[in-house]
């Protein structure tokens, strides 16, 4: 993410638009973040107390699944959903080639080898048909993939019943990584309910985010909660006694404090997302080369990022930086291309083109709540000179 300096004009300074403030999504609780804080300092129930507890209810009953366990970060949330769920050594993982390193990295350190399939061009997300494609290309991988890992990237919901489908006729779990996508749905439900087990990340700049990191893990299945559980914390059973190889991943109390205070304010900042993103959609449509996201019939984004694609992308996000306009790119090099796994992860013969073609030409324009009135105007106004 690169977040410009302010461009001094003659009349007056422009205030820079950042592409992420995580900044005033905490100023704007700071009085209840506070009393949260000192409420946990007062306790003396630093770890897995009270606060974890109830912010693993309420996180469940706000997806409307049955349980949620509160982990250290999203990467160990998808870890412990993979090996609670059965994934391990000798198992193939297929995931997205468009996603962040940390879905591969958890995907291999639960024990398994990673599988890219190629994303839907209008959504970013794993398309159930090159799944398929994969599949019929290595055919000794049909019987070895344990579990499909949808990622839904930007907070876009991916084809959940494609993916369940093909999941269910090769005997693989869907694991989903929501870590972009707090509260979207898809057929009015949402992500992290259709899985056998779904895993969240509570960083900073997520659409719920801590004050550090942490992350959780959710599932209906109360039994693969309760092996989460125990594998966050050495694999204890009971205090002192490992049934199993465990780790240590647990969300403090403090993180799962402030969380509380921040999913308070889920719902509205979701609908300040969507607001900006609709008034993009509408005022950017035919500019140019540029391309704008689609949303499928039944998708409910959360819009963690809004993503746009263009032939000139890093022309354009100079443009926009030039007038203090911040913009990311996520990601800018696919899986395969990563100088770690290149080497290392299985593809289709005939490539990933969709992914590849998006890692060059996507950039995230500043689509969160807290911007200010005007700012999307200036950032069209600034994309419309561009292409003039
Ligand atoms: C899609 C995706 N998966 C996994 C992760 C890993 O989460 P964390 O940074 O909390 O470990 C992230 C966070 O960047 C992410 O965006």
């Amino acid at each position: 993410m690169s977040d410009p300096k302010p461009r001094r004009t003659k009349s007056r300074p422009l205030a820079p638009i950042s592409v992420a403030d995580p900044r005033a999504g905490c100023a704007a609780r700071a009085r209840a973040i506070r009393a949260a804080l000192g409420r946990v300092l007062a306790s003396g129930r630093y770890i897995l107390g009270p606060e974890v507890e109830a912010f693993e209810r309420e996180w469940a009953a706000y997806l409307r699944v049955g349980y949620a366990v509160g982990v250290a970060n999203g990467t160990d949330a998808l870890e412990l959903a993979l090996r609670a769920a059965g994934v391990g050594e000798g198992d193939y993982v297929v995931t997205a080639a468009n996603t962040v390193t940390a879905t591969v990295t958890a995907i291999e350190r639960a024990g398994a080898r990673v599988a890219l399939a190629d994303v839907e061009p209008d959504r970013f997300t794993l398309s159930a048909d090159s799944v398929a494609r994969l599949l019929d290309a290595h055919r000794g991988l049909r019987g070895r993939v344990r579990a499909i890992v949808p990622v839904h990237l930007y907070g876009m919901p991916a084809d959940l019943p494609g993916l369940a489908f093909l999941a269910r006729e090769i005997g693989a779990v869907v694991i989903e990584d929501c870590a972009q996508a707090h509260g979207a749905r898809l057929h009015g439900r949402e992500v992290g309910s259709w899985g056998t087990a779904a895993a969240f990340s509570f960083y900073p700049t997520k659409n719920l985010g801590a004050i550090g990191d942490g992350g959780a893990v959710v599932t209906g299945d109360e039994r693969l909660a309760q092996r989460v559980r125990s594998l966050r914390q050495y694999g204890w059973s009971d205090r002192y006694v490992a049934l199993q190889p465990g780790m240590n991943s647990r969300l403090d109390e403090m993180q799962a404090a402030i969380l509380r205070v921040r999913l308070e304010s889920l719902e509205k900042e979701t609908r300040l997302r969507r607001a900006n993103a609709r008034r993009y959609l509408e005022v950017l449509a035919g500019i140019g080369d540029l391309a704008l996201p689609c949303v499928p019939d039944g998708a409910e984004s959360v819009w963690h990022q809004f993503v746009v694609r263009h032939t000139r992308r890093d022309a354009l996000a100079r443009h926009l930086a030039e007038r203090g306009i911040g913009t990311g790119i996520l990601y800018p090099l696919p899986i395969h291309a990563q100088p770690a796994y290149s080497e290392r992860v299985l593809v289709p013969p005939d490539g990933l083109p969709v992914a590849e073609r998006s890692c060059r030409e996507v950039l995230c324009l500043p689509v969160h709540p807290f911007l200010k009135r005007g700012d999307v105007a200036r950032v069209v106004t600034a994309i419309r000179a561009f292409e003039r």
